[in-house]
C-alpha cells in the first residue's frame, strides 16, 4: 500500500510506547487516527502532546468484544471507515508457567491474544465488506520466536499472534488487505508497569508485585529502541507489504541459531508404510502454501 493519506487508523495501546509511536507516524502520513487505550489518564496525556485535529482518544479494554465493537462504531462515525488496524496493546508478566495461576493465563491471553483476535474480528469483516483494501499490523515480539523460562505465558501469546497473523495474511490477500507482524526486541516503553492495569477480577491468583523487579525492568526498558524508530520501520514495511517486521536487526544471528537447532532435530527415520502417499499430499499442500505466500507478496 503506497499511500496511507486520508485513511483512518485504529491503534490499540496507543497511549504509550510503540502505540504512541504509531500514532505520531500515522498522523505524519496524513491519516486520521483513533488512539485506543485502557488508561484514560495516559490517553489524555498523549493527546495533549499531539495537538492535532485528526486524532481522537478512545478508552477501551481490548479484551472486551463488546467494548471493541462499540469503540469501532464510535470511531467510524467520527473519523470514517477504519482501514488501517494496529493491534498493539500488550502486557508482560515475567514468571515461569509452572509458577503461574489461571488468573495469570486469563489476563495475558485476554490482552495479548484475545485483544488481537478482537481487533481482527471487529474490523476485518467491515474492511472486506467495503472493499478499498487496507492493512493490519499485529504487534508480537521477538518472543514469538525466542523462548526462555520466564516469559512462558507471554511466549505463548506471542507465538499465537504470529501464527494467526500469517494465516490471516493469506486469506486476506485477495481482498487487497495486507497483514504484517511486528517482532520488536527491547523498546523504550511503559510495559514494566503492566501490573497497574491488571483487572481486579484477575488479581486473586496474582503473585505480590515485586517492586524491585519492576524497577529493574523500568531501567532496562530505558535502553530500548525509541518507538518513533520502530514506527518508521513499520510504515516502510506497510508500503512494501512485508509480513515480518524485524525492527531490531541485532536478532538475526540468534534466529539463525534457533532455526538451525530446529532443523537439527529432524531424524532420518526409515520410511514408514504411508510415507509415499503422504508425500503426494504434502507436495500438493506445499505448492498451495507457496502460491499463497507469493500471492500475498503480490508476485504471482
Ligand atoms: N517493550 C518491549 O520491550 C517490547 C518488546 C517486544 C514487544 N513488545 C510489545 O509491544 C506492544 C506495545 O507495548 P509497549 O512496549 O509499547 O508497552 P507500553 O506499556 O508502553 O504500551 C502498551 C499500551 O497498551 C495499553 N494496554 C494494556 N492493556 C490494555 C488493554 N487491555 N486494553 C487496551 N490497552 C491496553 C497500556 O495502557 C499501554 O498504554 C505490546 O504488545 C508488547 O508486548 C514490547
Amino acid at each position: 500500500m503506497q499511500d496511507l493519506a486520508g485513511r483512518t487508523a485504529f491503534v490499540t495501546g496507543g497511549a504509550n510506547g510503540i502505540g504512541l509511536g504509531f500514532v505520531r507516524a500515522l498522523l505524519a502520513e496524513g491519516c486520521k487516527v483513533a488512539l485506543a487505550d485502557i488508561r484514560q489518564d495516559a490517553i489524555d496525556a498523549a493527546l495533549a502532546t499531539l495537538d492535532n485535529q485528526d486524532v481522537i482518544g478512545v478508552q477501551l479494554d481490548v479484551a472486551s468484544r463488546d467494548g471493541f465493537a462499540a469503540a469501532a462504531d464510535r470511531v467510524e462515525a467520527e473519523l470514517g471507515p477504519v482501514s488501517l488496524v494496529f493491534n498493539n496493546a500488550g502486557v508482560n508478566l515475567f514468571q515461569t508457567i509452572d509458577d503461574s495461576s489461571y488468573d495469570d493465563w486469563d489476563w495475558l491471553l485476554g490482552v495479548n491474544l484475545h485483544g488481537v483476535i478482537n481487533g481482527v474480528m471487529t474490523f476485518v469483516p467491515r474492511m472486506k465488506a467495503r472493499g478499498g483494501g487496507g492493512h493490519v499490523v499485529n504487534t508480537a515480539s521477538m518472543a514469538a520466536f525466542l523462548c526462555g523460562p520466564q516469559p512462558g505465558i507471554y511466549n505463548t501469546t506471542k507465538f499465537a499472534v504470529r501464527g494467526m497473523s500469517e494465516s490471516l495474511r493469506y486469506s486476506l490477500a485477495k481482498h487487497g488487505i495486507g497483514v504484517s507482524v511486528l517482532c520488536p526486541g527491547l523498546v523504550k516503553s511503559h510495559i514494566f508497569a503492566s501490573d497497574e492495569i491488571r483487572p481486579d477480577d484477575l488479581k486473586a491468583g496474582a503473585k505480590a508485585v515485586d517492586a524491585t523487579a519492576v524497577g529493574r525492568l523500568e531501567q532496562l526498558h530505558q535502553a530500548g529502541m525509541e518507538p518513533d524508530v520502530i514506527a518508521a520501520r513499520v510504515i516502510e514495511a506497510i508500503h512494501a507489504n512485508r509480513f515480518y517486521i524485524f525492527s531490531h536487526p541485532e536478532f538475526r544471528d540468534e534466529l539463525r541459531e534457533v532455526f538451525d537447532d530446529v532443523l537439527e532435530a529432524f531424524r532420518d527415520y526409515p520410511e514408514d508404510a504411508g510415507f509415499q502417499q503422504r508425500l503426494a499430499f504434502e507436495k500438493m499442500r506445499r505448492d498451495g502454501y507457496r502460491a499463497a505466500r507469493q500471492a500475498a507478496r503480490g508476485d504471482e
